[in-house]
C-alpha cells in the first residue's frame, strides 16, 4: 500500500505508545482511522491527538473499546465496528504487555495473561476481519518483538508470544497473499513508551545489562519505520540499524549472539555475588 489517503485503518492498542504514533502518522497522510483498547478516558485522549493530526475535515477518526484477550468481545466489537466503519483496509494489532521477571517467579496467571493479550489477541481481531477484508485486499501488521527473533532472559513468557506472532504472521502471510492481502511484522527495539516504563519496574538486572548498550528509539520514529515499510510492502519491518543487525546475527551466528548475551549475564551475576552494583541503566525488549 503506497497511498494512505482515504484508507480505512484500524488500530488495536491505538490509544498509546507506538499504537498510538502510528495513528497520528497515518492521520498526517489522510487515513480514516479507528483506534481500539480498554481504557475509555485514554481513548478519548489519544482521539484528541488524532485529531489534531488530521489533513481534511472529511476524515473519520473515532475509537471502541474492546478487551482483545476476550474472543466473544472482539466478535462483537470488531463487527461493529465493520457495520459502522466499513471494512478495514489495514489492520494494526499493536496492543501488548511485558512484565519480565525470571522464569520460577512467572505466576500461571502471568503467563495465560501475556499469551492471551499478546498472541490470542491478534489471532481474535484477524479472525473476526480476514473474511471481511478478502474481499478487496489490504495490509495486516502485527506487533512482535526483537524479543520475538531472540529468546531474551526475563522474558519466556513474552519471547513466547511474541516467537508465536512471528509463525502465525509468516504462515498467514503466505495464505492471505491470493487475496491481496499482505502480512507484516513490526519488531521494534527499546522504545520511549508508557508499556515501556511499566515494563522497567520488574526488569531483571540481566534484561538491563543485556541492552543497555541499545538505542532508546522514539514512538514516532517506529511509526515512521513501520508505515515506509508497508509503502516497501516489508514482510519483516525491523526499526533502527541495530535491530537490522541482531536480526542478522541471530540468523547467521546464533552462537555468538548467545555467547555475547551469557557473557553479559554472568558479569551482572558475579557482580551481584560479589555485593557489587550490577548495571542500572535501561533500554529493555
Ligand atoms: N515499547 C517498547 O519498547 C516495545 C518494544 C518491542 C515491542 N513492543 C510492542 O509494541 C506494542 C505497543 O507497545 P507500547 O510500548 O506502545 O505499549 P503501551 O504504551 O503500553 O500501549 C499499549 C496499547 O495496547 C492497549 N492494550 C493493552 N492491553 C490490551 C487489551 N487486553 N485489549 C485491548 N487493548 C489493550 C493499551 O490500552 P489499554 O491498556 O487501555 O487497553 C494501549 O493502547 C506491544 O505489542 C509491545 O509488546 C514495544
Amino acid at each position: 500500500m503506497k497511498d494512505f489517503n482515504g484508507k480505512v485503518v484500524y488500530i488495536v492498542g491505538g490509544s498509546s505508545g507506538i499504537g498510538l504514533a502510528t495513528a497520528k502518522a497515518l492521520a498526517a497522510e489522510g487515513a480514516h482511522i479507528v483506534i481500539f483498547a480498554r481504557r475509555k478516558e485514554h481513548l478519548e485522549q489519544a482521539l484528541g491527538q488524532i485529531k489534531s493530526a488530521r489533513v481534511s475535515s472529511s476524515q473519520r477518526l473515532s475509537y471502541m473499546q474492546v478487551d482483545v484477550s476476550v474472543w466473544d468481545e472482539v466478535k462483537a466489537v470488531m463487527s461493529r465496528a465493520v457495520t459502522e466503519f466499513g471494512v478495514p483496509d489495514v489492520l494494526i494489532n499493536c496492543a501488548g504487555r511485558a512484565y519480565p521477571r525470571v522464569f520460577e517467579e512467572i505466576s500461571y496467571q502471568q503467563f495465560t495473561e501475556t499469551m492471551e493479550v499478546n498472541f490470542y489477541g491478534i489471532w481474535h481481531t484477524t479472525a473476526v476481519l480476514v473474511p471481511y477484508m478478502k474481499e478487496n485486499g489490504g495490509h495486516i501488521v502485527n506487533v512482535s518483538s526483537i524479543a520475538g527473533f531472540l529468546g531474551l532472559f526475563g522474558y519466556t513468557d513474552y519471547s513466547a508470544s511474541k516467537f508465536a506472532i512471528i509463525g502465525f504472521s509468516e504462515a498467514l502471510r503466505s495464505e492471505l497473499k491470493q487475496y491481496g492481502i499482505t502480512v507484516s511484522v513490526l519488531c521494534p527495539p527499546d522504545t520511549d513508551t508508557p508499556g515501556f516504563h511499566e515494563e522497567n519496574k520488574t526488569k531483571p538486572e540481566e534484561t538491563r545489562a543485556i541492552s543497555a548498550g541499545a538505542k532508546l528509539r522514539q514512538p514516532d520514529e517506529i511509526a515512521r519505520a513501520l508505515i515506509d515499510g508497508m509503502k516497501k510492502g516489508e514482510m519483516y519491518i525491523i526499526p533502527g540499524f541495530d535491530g537490522r543487525l541482531i536480526f542478522l546475527l541471530k540468523r547467521l551466528f546464533p552462537g555468538l549472539v548467545e555467547f555475547v548475551m551469557d557473557s553479559t549475564i554472568k558479569r551482572v551475576q558475579a557482580q551481584r555475588r560479589n555485593g557489587g552494583s550490577p548495571q542500572k541503566e535501561t533500554a529493555g525488549g
